[in-house]
């Protein structure tokens, strides 16, 4: 199984003057069977960027694609409408018990004008089957309304958990937009919650933004006896970032003894784009 990682791509302002189509071509010229890609869609979540993103997405050469939505994503009170408009009509989990949901702007005034979703968070989970195995992808929402730190909902948290618990896989992925084990000026609050949920849960691939750096890191829980590793990609296409840390991330053989990760950072030179591929075998 091949499995292809992007992430903060930011359509709108914070997107980059690079080709979409050199950037495409590119990506489709890996074998992919499921592309995940960790949030900050857009920049300012206005509803022309989700839909250029929907757009870039869909000419991407995968049958799955599972995105989440970053920071960036939910500024705007109708982030989760167009999330399900333009990029993936996710059936999101309500939570056990609405009451014990604690982040701010979880659920929006019933009141506010013409607003068809209410409830803000995007958590998710989709059981995907390549190759007869079945891969269970856990996508949390780890982003606030109007918010750059992140806070995980500890009540949706036990909702997903619940909703896992039930279901049936052979291999277990967790995407998060915000990094649990390193981080930046603009936090995961309550990141040992989701440790705690990884662990629970023995998940053992943990994939990542947010920063615009990569990292690849491995923890061991000494006490637990549980390790697990963070892939933390760059950015796919931001102008905020320098240019050798706009990136994708290409699994080959992903999860068995044979990984290989290709690291292909991307350059914009002039009208075109150049490309430097490296390549990392875990150990
Ligand atoms: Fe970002």
């Amino acid at each position: 199984m091949n499995l292809l990682h992007i992430s903060d791509m930011h359509f709108g302002p914070r997107h980059w003057q690079g080709s979409s189509e050199l950037l495409l071509e590119k990506l489709n010229s890996y074998a992919t069977d499921i592309v995940i890609n960790t949030g900050d869609i857009t920049t300012d979540a206005l509803g022309m960027e989700f839909e250029a993103a929907g757009k870039f997405l869909s000419l991407i050469d995968c049958q799955h694609i599972v995105s989440i939505p970053g920071n960036h994503d939910k500024r705007n009170m109708r982030s989760a409408e167009y999330f399900n408009q333009y990029i993936d009509n996710v059936e999101v989990i309500r939570p056990l018990d609405r009451e014990k949901c604690s982040k701010k702007n979880i659920f929006l005034d019933d009141n506010v004008n013409g607003i068809k979703e209410h409830f803000t968070d995007i958590n998710f989970l989709k059981n995907i089957v390549i190759d007869g195995v079945s891969f269970l992808v856990v996508c949390l929402d780890s982003s606030e309304l109007y918010e750059d730190n992140g806070l995980v909902d500890s009540e949706m948290l036990r909702t997903v958990s619940r909703a896992i618990d039930k279901a049936s896989y052979d291999q277990i992925i967790l995407l998060n937009h915000h990094p649990i084990l390193d981080t930046d000026s603009d936090p995961l609050f309550n990141s040992r919650t989701v440790i705690q949920f990884v662990i629970k849960h023995n998940i053992e691939y943990f994939f990542c933004g947010h920063s615009h750096q990569l990292s690849m890191m491995r923890s061991t829980d000494l006490y637990h006896k549980h390790s697990f590793t963070q892939y933390k990609n760059g950015s796919l296409s931001s102008v905020n970032t320098p240019d050798d840390t706009n990136m994708f991330l290409y699994f080959e053989n992903f999860g068995s003894a044979e990984m290989i990760i290709h690291v292909v950072r991307a350059i914009v030179e002039n009208e075109s784009l150049k490309f430097r591929v490296e390549i990392i075998i875990p150990k």
